[in-house]
């Protein structure tokens, strides 16, 4: 069976065409790495469902534990207590960093974020929220008001919540100012002052929202000075730090949360995607002293917290504790990160390999030095066609994805690797 004659059409006609698929085929079965076609063809996935698989597909331990959850009891609505909830609260706030040890359970990615930046302007009594250029942070309303990844995704939903300011990511490969990580100075940090003095005065400020590791917006790595030039501006002016771990958290960098490369703890942190491996689940997590001011009635769900997703969590931070799967990321990531820079340093298409653990992105160009979508979604195309499922990522989709699961094997990353590097020179 040739990969172009795979079942595409089945659900065309039910889902609008806003429902994003990447690509057209079904899935029959997913095992760890690998997931199967409906007509058998097998495909190794490094975008882990999205950045959500970090223990690979269908983990028997996950498995295992949801469907124990699945026969006790399904739902509890928040009307009564759920041991597999508090369980994985408690299991949850083991790993976060030190001090953020209370934590509201939601759903997905975007409802945390909304969760986050509700919870600082209720407990702050301040409404301005500074967010970053190029961040993508959800598509609910809020959400989206701190979303600049893509104006496609915030086009015909204005007016957005007003009173949110924007500053460069420290993305530092396309830098506007054309200084380097060493010699910098982390100068973009001055763009904040400039706010606080043109815009909107620190005192009236909630809250400075970031993703440690950009996602969607390209996969930049914040520097470390950078994320702490932030805590102190954020202690000068009594500014709560919210760091957006939805896709760098739960060991995809290492490290159970990004933000531990740079010793820096943030007041808020969202959480989401890999907490639950594939089970809809996210969490604000956050400090006693900032989650005891919101107050009963101040925020609500009806699903957040379910048991099932709950007994998944605890079962997949077992997993990735008891498996070393942090040191396993850092390994298999570094394996592959000096793979991409050599393949790099052969292949001037390639700008730029950048990542931490089993966050990597590689960034194509052309020969003038600028973003390459072309190129990008050519050699994406043609690992597909040699079963390796990439994503792309960036404004101008000119980076890929490599994010396979922590538990990769070598085998497996080794196959993906030669899989990558004789797609880059098939396409030049
Ligand atoms: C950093 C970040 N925040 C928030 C979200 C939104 O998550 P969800 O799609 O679960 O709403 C995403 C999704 O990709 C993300 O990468």
């Amino acid at each position: 069976m040739n990969k172009d004659e795979m079942v595409v059409n089945r659900g065309l006609s039910v889902f609008a065409p806003a429902a994003h698929y990447y690509y057209q085929f079904s899935i029959s079965r997913g095992e760890g790495c690998t997931v199967y076609s409906q007509e058998g063809l097998r495909f190794l996935d490094f975008t882990s469902g999205l950045g959500v698989l970090n223990i690979g597909h269908n983990h028997p331990k996950v498995v295992e534990a949801a469907r124990n959850q699945l026969e006790a009891y399904i739902h509890t609505g928040g009307i009564y207590y759920s041991e597999a909830t508090v369980a994985a609260a408690e299991q949850l706030v083991s790993v976060t960093p030190a001090g953020l040890d209370m934590l509201f359970f939601s759903n997905s990615g975007a409802e945390a974020v909304e969760g986050a930046l509700k919870l600082a302007r209720y407990t702050s009594g301040r409404q301005a929220i500074i967010s970053c250029t190029g961040a993508f942070h959800g598509r609910t309303m809020g959400a989206l008001s701190v979303t600049t990844s893509s104006s496609a995704y915030r086009r015909r939903y204005h007016p957005l919540l007003p009173s949110i300011y924007q500053v460069s990511y420290p993305a530092c490969f396309t830098c506007p100012y054309g200084l380097t990580p060493e010699s910098c100075g982390t100068r973009c940090l001055d763009e904040i002052s400039r706010i606080f003095e043109r815009q909107v005065p620190p005192e009236e400020v909630c809250a400075i929202l970031i993703e440690p590791f950009l996602g969607e917006g390209g996969y930049y790595p914040a520097p470390a000075p950078y994320l702490q030039g932030l805590r102190s501006i954020c202690d000068q002016y009594g500014i709560l730090l919210i760091f957006d771990e939805v896709q760098s958290g739960i060991g995809r960098t290492g490290k159970w949360f990004c933000c531990e490369h740079a010793g820096v703890v943030p007041d808020i942190m969202t959480v989401a995607k890999a907490v639950a491996s594939g089970f809809p689940l996210s969490a604000v997590v956050s400090s006693r002293k900032v989650m005891q001011k919101w107050e009963l009635g101040a925020h609500g769900t009806t699903f957040g917290g379910n048991p099932v997703s709950c007994a998944a969590a605890r079962a997949t931070l077992e997993v990735i504790r008891d498996e070393g799967l942090l040191a396993r990321a850092t390994v298999a990531g570094g394996r592959a990160l000096s793979f991409l820079q050599d393949l790099a340093a052969r292949n001037p298409c390639i700008g730029d390999v950048r990542g931490k653990g089993c966050m990597i992105g590689i960034e194509f160009v052309d020969a003038a030095g600028v973003a390459d979508g072309r190129r990008c979604a050519a050699v994406i195309d043609q690992c597909l066609s040699k079963g390796l499922i990439l994503i792309g990522c960036g404004l101008r989709r000119n980076a890929i994805r490599f994010i396979p699961p922590l538990n990769v094997t070598d085998e497996e990353l080794e196959e993906a690797l030669a899989i990558f590097a004789a797609s880059v020179a098939e396409t030049s």
